[in-house]
């Protein structure tokens, strides 16, 4: 497989995987690590719900499993992530929020990074089942912008548009009950091992993230500061 991220210097405090349950807050913190790094921050969901709000054959394929909270087939993310990583924006590293999310996509993914995991940053978010309940049955989702809100958390300033773009906000399919209760068992049985095989392979780091966004993300930016 090709090699679609050199390794070395300070890039490699620069590229971070986010491990965790549905709503445990890698979006959020992911969006302001990125930010702060100066580097992208590469969401398999986003490009999948892209992809399927524009109807494209990747979409087609991705709705049902999606909404149904299931999980895209391995070969098809590793094709996006491959081809995302070739663009420039990430030659100085990037943040994956959502991939991998399977062993088989951990490996192969390992084989196409030189420096293999051992290149990255892994940051594990937990949070208590309840409180990603309470997160997931309150998030609202704009389409547009992809810009994420909570009813209490952090609602917007009105209560159907997009403070950033003015987009319709809808909740997500795929944050329905039938469909929560299956992502968290999916996680559990596909992603949740993931801890096991990146805590011997990287840098580990297990954050509590039932904790206000602001504290979590210091604890994050420290970690990733201080990477050897
Ligand atoms: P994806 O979009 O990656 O969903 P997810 O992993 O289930 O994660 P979420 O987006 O639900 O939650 P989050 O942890 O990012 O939390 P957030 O910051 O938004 O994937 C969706 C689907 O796409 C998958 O189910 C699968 O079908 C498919 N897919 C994607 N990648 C794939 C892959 N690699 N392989 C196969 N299929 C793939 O926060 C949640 C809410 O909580 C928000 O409202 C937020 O405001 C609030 N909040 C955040 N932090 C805090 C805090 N500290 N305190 C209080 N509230 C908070």
């Amino acid at each position: 497989m090709a090699d679609v991220s050199s390794h070395g210097g300070a890039e490699s405090r620069k590229r971070v995987i986010f491990l965790g349950p549905p709503g445990a807050g890698k979006g959020t913190q992911a969006e302001r690590l990125a930010a702060d790094l100066g580097v992208p921050r590469i969401s398999t969901g986003d490009i999948l719900r892209d992809a399927i709000a524009q109807g494209t054959p990747l979409g087609q394929q991705a709705a049902p499993l999606v909404e149904e909270g299931g999980l895209v087939p391995d070969h098809l993310l590793i094709g996006i992530i491959q081809e995302r990583l070739l663009a420039p924006d990430c030659a100085q590293g990037y943040i994956l929020d959502g991939f991998p999310r399977t062993l088989g996509q951990a490996e192969s993914f390992a084989s196409m990074v030189q420096g293999g995991p051992a290149a990255f940053c892994v940051i594990d978010v937990e949070v208590p089942r309840e409180e990603l309940l309470k997160r997931l049955s309150g998030r609202r989702w704009c389409p547009s912008c992809q810009a994420t809100y909570h009813v209490d958390n952090k609602p917007p300033r009105s209560n159907s548009s997009c403070d950033l773009c003015g987009g319709r906000l809808l909740q997500r399919e795929d944050d329905r009950e039938e469909s929560v209760t299956r992502r968290l068992t999916v996680y559990d049985e596909r992603t949740a091992p993931l801890r096991q095989y990146y805590r011997t392979r990287s840098c580990f780091h297990h954050v509590n993230g039932h904790r206000p966004v602001e504290t979590v993300f210091q604890e994050l930016r420290r970690v990733v500061q201080e990477r050897p």
